[in-house]
């Protein structure tokens, strides 16, 4: 029953471009081949930032032709953002706005037994992490470099230090990290 924020990066620490793109991030490497089917499975909330779920909305057409559905996920979601926003059709989804603790608080309720993955964006990962409710930070960094672009994490975790757990390499274009924070 943990609090997940599992993402890709840059070597140098950007989940997106400035302008949201991921086209750098696919040839990198398959989904499927990498610990996501195992970590999806174990999921039973999902909290999304806007300009994540924009890109969903963005992309659907893709989405939907790799995954059979524009909204690739049977849990429901929570969707934080202060305007309105189209809902993807048949998604489970709900949109929010303000503290995450309450919010937290639905989606651990949904979750039941199983983990909350905090999708992204960097800040929202933050925002949980600040009230105190993230347990883990698992990050497949990839074999390149962005310059600039939306951060992974933008926070300070100086001490404690979040404590490195496991390290699996995958091919040459990318590694998994997986961190604990520390409490
Ligand atoms: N590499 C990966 O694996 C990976 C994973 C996830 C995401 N991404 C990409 O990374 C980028 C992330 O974008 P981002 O850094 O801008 O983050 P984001 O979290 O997706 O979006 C940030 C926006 O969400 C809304 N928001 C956040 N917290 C809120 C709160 N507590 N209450 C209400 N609204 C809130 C605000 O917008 P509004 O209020 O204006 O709506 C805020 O500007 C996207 O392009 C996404 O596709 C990549």
């Amino acid at each position: 029953m943990k609090t997940q924020y599992y993402t890709a990066s840059s070597l140098d620490g950007f989940i997106a471009t400035e302008d949201d793109s991921l086209e750098w991030l696919f040839p990198l490497g398959d989904l499927n081949a990498s610990s996501y089917p195992a970590f999806i499975a174990e999921v039973g909330a999902l909290a999304v930032g806007s300009s994540t779920y924009e890109w969903m909305l963005r992309n659907a057409d893709q989405v939907a032709a790799e995954t059979g559905s524009p909204w690739p996920y049977t849990q429901p979601a929570w969707v934080f953002t202060t305007r309105q926003l189209p809902v993807v059709e048949a998604a489970d989804i709900r949109f929010v706005k303000g503290d995450v603790r309450e919010v937290h608080q639905q989606m651990r309720a949904a979750a039941g037994s199983k983990n909350i993955w905090i999708v992204g964006g960097g800040d929202l990962a933050g925002q949980f992490h600040d009230a105190g409710l993230l347990d883990e930070i698992i990050i497949q960094v990839g074999s390149v470099t962005l310059g600039k672009g939306k951060q992974i994490f933008p926070r300070r975790v100086l001490s404690p230090t979040l404590r490195l757990m496991s390290v699996r390499q995958m091919g040459s274009s990318m590694v998994e990290l997986r961190y604990e924070i520390g409490k």
